[in-house]
């Protein structure tokens, strides 16, 4: 059980939440929602204990563990892969690494011999001495193969290093396990197998997820951040928006009575509860909502940034051409023999098994990473802006958000740089924050601000929705649906890719497939390129 107790926390005279009185209980997993900025990461790092609210008390059961998926990626750098999962049980680590120091010693005195029997012991009872199969199963089991067990940290990629980092917050059966944004570098696979993992897990479990599927597979419950409050509703991300919706729709009704409100909510909390009873994890499920209760639900006040990518420079009729191209990444072909010309109205949507796969070719047309074979050739007027999956390195800066941008930008002025971010949602003193404590979303919004200022002819995106909120994603896709140049996209929201793209390329190792005019589900649903796509991963 994690019990929090009138917890405040506050950013100079900004107050993100107060008095904030919460248990979880074993047994359930917790959504925790939010639109970007509101607090989430915050409220994991005050539960983790790793940041002091500036009031209140989060109290844990008599020694109970607490695991929190890392998310600064160089941190385990100079270990191996299998120790740094190892790490993610820290009192079993210290232990053995204890032991091995003492029996290192030259000196071996008698209290070192009870010093190392009450390690033995210790560890028996932790059941130390199996962490480290654990560790390797995980590991597996999250696609990161034996061979790379003994390798050192560093020498991962990004993609790789989250599936560690994983496997190390999940370690040991931890009692309260706190994960923020873990699918956003797994692949589906691996989602999926996360997804059941957190079915199975029996301790208290809370998420962050802008994923809405990932969302109603595996939470019990949903606590939402708005306000500067933080509630609990009973089932799962579906069930919270459609009953908030419905709630809503409610208040509006002046003239319905308060019984026929009443019986309408039970109506649909059956109908609900009906619908879930086909899922898989239903019959857990079930009980949970059996005894809903609505609880009063506000309106949100979340908002909608204004994404717009408009442009002067008119395109040519040379875009971009693509031959030949081969690339590897250790070893593993990412794609080959790749050919394309773009042409002025084409907006392409990337597909792929492999998300590095298509990572790795934007890096390359980019200039990031060279070729191993073939060449690709951008046409005069093309002005391009890259979104890159990993746009961390844009934020290892001391600049204020006004500075950062100011970096980009000819035009100086205060004004011009506020009208771009006051559309991404910073005014007022927002824009005096250091960008290297803007949450995951804030820095996605900065780039989107860049990118606008830029105004460019053609958009290369990778990923781009994998840190925003539904009312960011909402704004992005209206925007690509507006922008009239040229766009490559690789991106996991469905919607997105069917109502933007209208050419189809899937890179795989052991070819490609080209769709000009084909939408996602048109792709998708063909018999044929079924058929094609079936023999590229055979
Ligand atoms: N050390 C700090 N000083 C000042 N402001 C901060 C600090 N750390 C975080 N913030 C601000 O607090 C707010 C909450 O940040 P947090 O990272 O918790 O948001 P989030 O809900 O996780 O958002 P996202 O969905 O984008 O990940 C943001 O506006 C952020 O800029
Ligand atoms: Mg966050």
């Amino acid at each position: 059980m994690l019990s929090v107790k009138g917890v405040v926390v506050q950013f100079g005279k900004e107050e993100l939440f107060k008095d904030v009185n919460l248990n979880f209980i074993e047994g359930n997993c917790y959504g925790l929602i939010g639109a970007n900025g509101s607090g989430k990461s915050t409220f994991l790092k005050v539960l983790s204990g790793s940041l002091e609210p500036n009031r209140g008390t989060v109290e844990t059961g008599k020694n109970q563990r607490i695991s929190m998926l890392r998310q600064d990626h160089f941190a385990f750098d100079e270990e191996t892969v299998l120790n740094a999962v190892v790490m993610g049980h820290k009192h079993i680590y210290d232990l053995v690494l204890e032991k091995e120091k003492l029996y290192a010693k030259s000196d071996f005195s008698d209290s070192d011999g009870m010093r190392v029997a009450h390690i033995d012991d210790e560890l028996h009872r932790l059941d130390g001495w199996s962490i480290e199969s654990e560790a390797g199963k995980l590991l597996n089991n999250l696609g990161v193969g034996e061979e790379f067990h003994q390798m050192k940290m560093k020498q991962l990629d990004s993609s790789f290093k989250v599936r560690v980092l994983l496997a190390q917050a999940l370690v040991g059966n931890p009692d309260i396990l706190l994960l923020d944004e873990p699918t956003n570098h797994l692949d589906v696979e691996t989602a999926m197998w996360l997804e059941e993992f957190l079915i199975e897990f029996n301790n208290v479990a809370i998420v962050v997820s802008h994923d809405r599927h990932f969302l109603d597979k595996v939470c019990t419950h949903i606590a939402d951040i708005d306000f500067g409050k933080i509630t609990l509703y009973s089932g799962n991300y579906t069930f919270w928006s459609e009953s908030s919706q419905l709630a809503l729709r409610q208040r509006g009704d002046k003239n319905k009575k308060i019984e026929e409100k009443r019986k309408e909510m039970q109506e649909f909390i059956l109908r609900f509860s009906a619908n879930c009873a086909k899922s898989r994890q239903a019959t857990a499920r079930k009980k949970i909502l059996e005894k809903l209760v609505i609880d009063e639900i506000k309106p949100s006040s979340r908002k909608y940034p204004y994404i717009d990518f408009s442009f002067d420079q008119p395109l040519g009729n040379d875009i971009l051409s693509v031959v030949n191209l081969s690339k590897a990444v250790d070893g593993e072909t990412m794609f080959k023999d790749f050919s394309i010309t773009l042409q002025k109205t084409d907006r392409v949507a990337f597909l792929g098994r492999n998300d590095l796969a298509k990572t790795t070719f934007f890096k390359v047309i980019e200039g990031e990473a060279p070729a191993d074979r073939g060449s690709f050739k951008w046409g005069e007027a093309v002005k391009a802006a890259y979104f890159p999956k990993d746009f961390g390195p844009y934020f290892q800066t001391d600049l204020n958000v006004m500075d950062w941008l100011r970096q980009y930008s000819a035009n100086r002025d205060e004004s011009f740089m506020r009208s771009f971010l006051g559309k991404m949602l910073f005014s007022g003193d927002d824009v005096f924050k250091n960008v290297r404590v803007l949450s995951g979303g804030e820095k996605v919004r900065c780039m989107m601000a860049k990118i606008m200022m830029a105004q460019v002819n053609c958009l290369v995106m990778d990923e781009p929705t994998n840190h925003l909120d539904l009312e960011s994603i909402t704004a992005l896709n209206k925007g690509l649906e507006r922008f009239n140049g040229v766009l490559l996209l690789a991106c996991h929201d469905h919607q997105i890719m069917q109502s933007v793209a209208n050419r189809i390329v899937e890179l795989t190792p052991r070819g490609f497939l080209d769709k000009p005019n084909y939408t996602l589900d048109e792709y998708l649903e063909n018999e044929n390129i079924k058929l094609q796509r079936a023999q590229l991963y055979v």
